[in-house]
């Protein structure tokens, strides 16, 4: 099973845009094969946004039929056993996982079994500033999973927002933490439109930047 997640602590940082995009670009890829593998996408904030947004893309579904199958998710949810069920059902399961703003315990049980988590970060002080909190929960989970990769994505990039994105791009810089060199520009923004700009070419870039050429 390989699981990847989207975090910030932030609301609004662009986590939902940002992770079904990927899910969305990894189905496509998988579609291409001789034998696609499963996806699944838990869409762990209880607003739905991102997995109201696949299923208005024709993809999403909480049945097992689903392109992509977005279960139905608990009112507590508990991300490890949604993720031991998956791994029992199909071990070749490849989840993607989108956070709610402010839960800590959710965003460190993705972090404890996740293969890479990505940290949207919109060129906003609010947005920065929550990067740190972010990577606190983060870099505490990588303890007990050092194998854990962290990529940062520069989220809503516009030329008048010049000042704001360089604030942004230093803010990230000053942690380590690797800055993805695809941005993706301001307003493509999948959950804010419910799903009417299907795809987009720059987070079909940023997916072969942060998974390489291959599925
Ligand atoms: N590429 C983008 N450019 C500008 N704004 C964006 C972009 N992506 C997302 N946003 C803004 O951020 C808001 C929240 O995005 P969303 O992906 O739902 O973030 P989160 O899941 O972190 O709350 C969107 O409604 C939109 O206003
Ligand atoms: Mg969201």
């Amino acid at each position: 099973m390989e699981v990847y997640g989207a975090c910030n602590i932030k609301g609004g940082s662009g986590k939902s845009s940002l992770i079904l995009n990927l899910a969305r670009r990894r189905y496509e890829l998988e579609q291409q094969r001789g034998t696609p593998r499963h996806i699944t996408f838990i869409d762990l904030d209880e607003f739905q946004s991102s997995s109201i947004a696949l299923t208005a893309m024709g993809l999403g579904g909480e049945g097992e039929s689903a392109a992509i199958h977005c279960p139905i998710i608990p009112r507590r949810p508990v991300l490890d056993t949604m993720l031991v069920e998956i791994e029992d059902a199909n071990p070749d399961a490849i989840v993607f996982v989108d956070t709610p703003a402010n839960s800590t315990e959710l965003l460190s049980q993705l972090a404890v079994n996740a293969n890479k988590v990505f940290v949207p970060v919109l060129p906003d002080p609010m947005s920065r500033t929550m990067l740190i909190p972010t990577l606190d929960v983060i870099r505490r989970a990588q303890k007990v999973n050092p194998a854990l990769e962290v990529h940062a994505v520069l989220i809503g990039v516009s030329h008048n927002r010049r000042r704001l994105v360089q604030q942004a791009v230093d803010a990230v810089n000053e942690t380590g933490v690797p800055l993805a060199a695809t941005h993706i520009p301001d307003r493509v923004s999948i959950t804010g439109n419910f799903g009417q700009h299907v795809s987009h070419p720059e987070y079909n870039a940023l997916y072969t930047e942060l998974f390489g050429g291959n599925a």
